[in-house]
C-alpha cells in the first residue's frame, strides 16, 4: 500500500499550513505592509519598538517571523507569558537587544505575548520599557490586549499597530485551499460555516476544519452542526473569550454588556468553561469562588426581587473572573454549551422524541414506556458500535432524528 505523505504527516494544520512567505498571509495588506516598513526604516523611527495587538489567532506572532525572514534578519524570541521572573527576563533580552548575532546578521527581537506577563510580577513590564531603551535592534512586541494592567510604560515607548481579524472570506477561501491540498471532500457551505463561526480566529477554523477531517474524512453541514453552537452563539463566545484571555478589568466588563443572553445563561456558560481555560489550580479556585458570589448576589436579586444587584452578578462573572488568573493562558481554547442548558433546552421537543423511542423499545421488549427510557442510556452505548447499531436501528425500525437523539443522550 502506498502510503502518503500526508497521511503520514501528523502535525497539526496550524503547523503545517504556516504561511511561508508574507504573501500567503491572510489579512489586511496595510498592517503588513506598516510593520514591514517600520522594520526596514528603524533607524528613522520615532519609537524602537512596534506593540503589534489584536485577538487570538489572527496570525501576529506568524506575521513577526514573516517580517523577519523577508528582510533577512535574525530574529531573538522570548515569549514574556514564559519568563518566570523579571531577573531571567532581563539576563536574555538585555544581551540580546544589545550584541551583535554571531553570525554579523542584524537582528529583529520579538517579544511574543507581552501582556501575558505574570502580574505577580509587577516589575516584568515596566523592565521591558528599560530594555526598549537600551535596544540596538528593531522590539516588536506582540499582545491580545494592549490596555491590560500596566500596559501603558510599554505602550507609551512603541509604535501601537493594531491586526485586525481575518476577514470571513479570506478564512474560508484559506481552508477551501488547504482541503484541496489534503484531497478533503468538501460541501462549500460547510466550509463557509466554519470560517463564519470562527470570527476572524484562523488557527480556530483550521483547528475545526482539521478535526473533522481527521474525524470523518469529509467535511459536510451536518457535521459543522456537531462541533458546536459557535455559529448562533457567536456573540457569547466572543464574550468567553475576552473575559477568559484578558486580565483588563473593562474589556471583561464590556465584554457582557452586548450578550444576548440573560444572565442565568451567561452565569452557566462561564462555569461551564472556566475549567476549560482555567487550568492552574488556584486560578480554577478563586474563579469558582468568584462566581459562588455571583450566584450569592442572583439568589438573593430573585427572592428579594431587587433588582439592582444584576449589577453584581455581571461585573463578577465577567471582571471578577477574569482578574482571578494570575496570567492569561495562551493558545486555542474550544469552549462548550453549558450542559444544563442543554438539558433544558432539550426537554420540550425531546420529551416528545424520547417517548417516540420508548414506545418503540417498549414494544419490542414487551416492557413499559418508562422502563423503555431507562434503557435509552444503554442503547446510546450499543449503538456505538458499527454493526450493532445497524441491527438495532432496523430491529426498532429508528429515523435519522431517533438515532441522533439516542447517540446524543
Ligand atoms: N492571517 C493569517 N494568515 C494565514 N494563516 C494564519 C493567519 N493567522 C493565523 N494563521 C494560522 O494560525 C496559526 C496561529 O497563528 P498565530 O500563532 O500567529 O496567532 P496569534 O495571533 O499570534 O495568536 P495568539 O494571540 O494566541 O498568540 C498560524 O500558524 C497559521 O497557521
Ligand atoms: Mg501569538
Amino acid at each position: 500500500m502506498k502510503i502518503s505523505y500526508q497521511m503520514s504527516d501528523t502535525r497539526p494544520w496550524t503547523e503545517k499550513y504556516r504561511p511561508g512567505t508574507v504573501k500567503e498571509f491572510r489579512g489586511s495588506s496595510k498592517t503588513v505592509e506598516k510593520v514591514l516598513n517600520w522594520v526596514k526604516n528603524w533607524d528613522n523611527q520615532k519609537t524602537d519598538a512596534l506593540l503589534l495587538h489584536g485577538e487570538p489567532g489572527i496570525g501576529k506572532t506568524t506575521l513577526v517571523g514573516l517580517v523577519a525572514e523577508e528582510l533577512g534578519l535574525e530574529i531573538f524570541e522570548t515569549n514574556a507569558s514564559d519568563v518566570r521572573t523579571k531577573k531571567a527576563l532581563q539576563s536574555s533580552l538585555e544581551q540580546a537587544v544589545q550584541q551583535r548575532s554571531l553570525t554579523g546578521r542584524k537582528k529583529l527581537i520579538l517579544i511574543d505575548e507581552v501582556d501575558g506577563m505574570s502580574s505577580r510580577d509587577r516589575g516584568g513590564k515596566s523592565q521591558i520599557s528599560k530594555i526598549i531603551n537600551k535596544t540596538k535592534f528593531p522590539i516588536i512586541m506582540t499582545a491580545n490586549d494592549a490596555y491590560a494592567n500596566g500596559m501603558q510604560s510599554i505602550r507609551r515607548k512603541s509604535n501601537v499597530v493594531q491586526l485586525k481579524k481575518v476577514h470571513t472570506n479570506s478564512v474560508n477561501s484559506r481552508l477551501k485551499e488547504i482541503a484541496e491540498k489534503e484531497g478533503l471532500e468538501y460541501e462549500k457551505s460547510a466550509v463557509k460555516s466554519i470560517a463564519r463561526r470562527a470570527g476572524g480566529d484562523m488557527r480556530a477554523a483550521l483547528n475545526d476544519l482539521q478535526s473533522l477531517a481527521e474525524k470523518h474524512g469529509e467535511v459536510t453541514s451536518d457535521l459543522v452542526k456537531e462541533l458546536g453552537y459557535r455559529d448562533t452563539e457567536k456573540d457569547v463566545f466572543q464574550a468567553l473569550k475576552l473575559i477568559f484571555k484578558t486580565t483588563n478589568i473593562s474589556t471583561a466588563k464590556n465584554a457582557v454588556d452586548g450578550v444576548d443572553e440573560n444572565y442565568d445563561t451567561l452565569f452557566e456558560w462561564i462555569r461551564e468553561n472556566i475549567p476549560k481555560e482555567y487550568k492552574k489550580k488556584n486560578d480554577l479556585a478563586e474563579a469558582m469562588d468568584v462566581m459562588s458570589k455571583a450566584d450569592v448576589f442572583k439568589g438573593r436579586m430573585v427572592t428579594r426581587q431587587n433588582w439592582s444587584l444584576l449589577k453584581y452578578v455581571y461585573v463578577l462573572m465577567s471582571a471578577g473572573v477574569s482578574v482571578s488568573k494570575e496570567e492569561k493562558y495562551r493558545g486555542f481554547t474550544r469552549y462548550s454549551y453549558p450542559s444544563k442548558i442543554k438539558k433544558m433546552g432539550r426537554s420540550k421537543a425531546s420529551r416528545k422524541k424520547r417517548k417516540d423511542i420508548s414506545l418503540k423499545v417498549g414494544k419490542k421488549l414487551h416492557t413499559s414506556v418508562s422502563t423503555a427510557t431507562d434503557l435509552i442510556p444503554f442503547l446510546s452505548i450499543l449503538m456505538e458500535k458499527e454493526d450493532w447499531k445497524e441491527n438495532i436501528v432496523e430491529h426498532l425500525d429508528l429515523t435519522e432524528d431517533e438515532i441522533k437523539f439516542i447517540k446524543n443522550f
